[in-house]
């Protein structure tokens, strides 16, 4: 057996770990920490394990209108400590149900949601899927999937459901993180039934945060959206609260964005719907599609909307695109514009009043809500990696990868893999962050689109070298057919997407 060198940290102290929510990425990640011996306790807010891919009929509340920055954090005291922000537990006349929707505001899981990347490619090296599984699936199959991976791993016994992580924080000098937590409990009895909130405080040496990045709806401060909004809160939402395409029987719809959830509400509605308008930017990841309008939207308020409307007619609006199309029939407004990636808990390192450009060595969260700073391979926190983060990277196997960064993580906390110093890994970033400016824009800094193996290969090479020095066990990664499976799935990809985006003057008209 070796040692590791003077360039490396063995980071050989950790035995407690949090991990923040079960869906594919907290559930992989804890049975990976469990498997490497760690004492885990897997925090999460809602009452079941399957994060984006369990179906709720209640919908979350409408985000605020605009919303384009992560939430505030909470206050830091004199001594450094966070502040808790505490909520009461006076409810009024507030229902189970509405108390609940807000303590753990439901995904964005639609009926007819299936998966658009194959099963096969969508596994934990610790679970296989049913013989016979289909590779495009609905959404219960996922769930299910999760859930079985984290009974067959040990996760569900270590998981606090109802459990909602308020803050998590170092005082300066402490070798421990603290977690608060609110946990939402229901009581039953008398033929009555009440609630309250449970507040605790933990210690842990390590928390690895697999809160995932769909929660917080993005709504783009468009010209007239707020006034409509506000006169009309039923015709216009954003696309995490469709649940089916039955609210849009006979209607006119419109939606705005042309990422998945838009497309994917766009081909359901069509069923029920009259007449779908669907709006692109012409951004790098939109989907092309023969009615998809080329220019950037803007919706414009014109008319009198002091009248009242029956429910039959369309929104005394008129949409009007950058290209000079003018809708005046729209019925309904859907803002398939996609999510802010927000982390509330992380406190002072969380800051919407700072600019993306102005980010120092220490934020993780800025005002754009799209980048999350000074992560080493997108897992690590620079300036101290025993806060680690699962599932940052877009365009990519989401379960597999997940499910990777997860053990990886497993071996540096358990010390069987090293990170490099802190100076190698600024270095490394700020090498990642000085490209992103040339040549990315913000939403492509965690894009893995076309290098998903290669992230993968490169950590593997770091991560075996460190064991075979340290002498454990290799870690295997994906296989070889997952391998080929994905070099198969990228050629469907590039053909779907006819990548890179087709030219102006192919795009259909409306
Ligand atoms: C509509 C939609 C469809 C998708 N389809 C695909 C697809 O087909 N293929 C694919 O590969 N990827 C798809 N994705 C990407 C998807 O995000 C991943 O597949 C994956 O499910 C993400 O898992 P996660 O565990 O990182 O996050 P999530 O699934 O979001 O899980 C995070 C969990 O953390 C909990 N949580 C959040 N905050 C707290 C807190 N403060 N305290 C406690 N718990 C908390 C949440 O309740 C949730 O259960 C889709 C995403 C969306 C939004
Ligand atoms: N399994 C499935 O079938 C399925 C279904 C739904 C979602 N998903 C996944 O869920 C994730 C989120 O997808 P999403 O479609 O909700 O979000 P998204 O991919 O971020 O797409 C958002 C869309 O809205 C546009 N947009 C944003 N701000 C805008 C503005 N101010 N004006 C006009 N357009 C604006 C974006 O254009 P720009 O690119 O120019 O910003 C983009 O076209 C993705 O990972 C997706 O793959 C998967």
């Amino acid at each position: 057996m070796g040692s590791v060198t003077q360039e490396a940290q063995l980071l050989g102290n950790v035995r407690r770990v949090a991990v923040i929510g079960a869906g594919i990425s907290g559930v992989a990640s804890a049975a990976h920490l469990l498997r490497h011996g760690l004492d885990v306790a897997l925090f999460e807010r809602s009452s079941i394990a399957g994060g984006v891919w369990h179906y709720d009929p209640r919908a979350a509340n409408e985000p605020p209108y605009p919303n384009e920055h992560p939430p505030a954090p909470s206050k830091i005291d004199a001594s450094g400590n966070e502040s808790l922000p505490r909520r009461d537990n006076n409810f009024g006349e507030a229902s189970f149900d509405e108390v609940s929707v807000v303590h753990a505001p439901p995904g964005p899981c639609y009926v007819g949601l299936r998966n658009n990347v194959p099963t096969s490619l969508m596994r934990s090296t610790l679970l296989d899927w049913p013989e016979g599984t289909k590779d495009f699936v609905s959404q219960d199959h996922l769930e299910r999937y999760i859930q079985r991976l984290a009974g067959h791993t040990g996760a569900q016994e270590k998981t606090l459901y109802d459990t909602s992580v308020e803050s998590v924080y170092k005082t300066p000098g402490s070798p421990h993180w603290t977690v608060h937590t609110r946990t939402l409990s229901r009581h039953e009895g008398m033929g009555k039934s009440s609630f309250e909130f449970v507040e605790r405080t933990w210690q842990f040496d390590a928390v690895v945060v697999a809160s995932g990045h769909y929660h917080e709806p993005r709504v783009p401060n468009i010209p007239g959206l707020l006034n409509l909004k506000q006169r009309f809160p039923d015709r216009v939402m954003h696309s995490k609260r469709y649940r089916t395409p039955n609210i849009f029987q006979d209607k006119n719809v419109f939606i705005i964005g042309a990422g998945v959830s838009s497309l994917d509400i766009a081909r359901e509605s069509q069923i029920t719907a009259k007449h779908i308008y669907q709006s692109s930017r012409g951004g790098k990841f939109d989907l092309p599609r023969p009615y998809c309008l080329p220019a950037r939207s803007e919706s414009r308020h014109e008319g009198n909307t002091d009248d009242l409307l029956d429910d039959d007619s369309p929104i005394p609006f008129e949409v009007v695109l950058e290209d000079g199309t003018r809708l005046h029939d729209v019925d309904r407004i859907v803002l398939g514009t996609g999510y802010i990636s927000s982390y509330p808990f992380l406190g002072a390192l969380q800051d919407p009043s700072i600019p993306l450009e102005k980010a120092d060595d220490r934020i993780i969260i800025t005002s754009d809500g799209c980048v999350t700073h000074n992560l080493h391979k997108d897992i690590f926190y620079t300036a101290d990696p025993t806060l680690a983060f699962v599932g940052v990277p877009y365009h990519i196997s989401t379960f597999s990868l997940f499910d990777f960064q997860g053990e990886v993580v497993a071996r540096v906390f358990s010390g069987r893999a090293t990170l490099p110093t802190e100076t190698a890994m600024r270095r490394e970033y700020g090498l990642r962050r000085e490209k992103m400016s040339v040549e990315d824009s913000s939403k492509e800094f965690h894009s893995l689109w076309g290098k998903e193996t290669e992230y993968i290969d490169e950590m593997l090479g770091w991560v075996n070298r460190d064991a075979a020095l340290l002498g454990h066990e290799p870690m295997k990664g994906v296989d070889n057919r997952w391998r080929s499976n994905r070099a198969e799935f990228a050629k469907k990809m590039k053909e779907i997407r006819r990548w890179p985006p087709v030219a102006e003057d192919e795009k259909v008209p409306l």
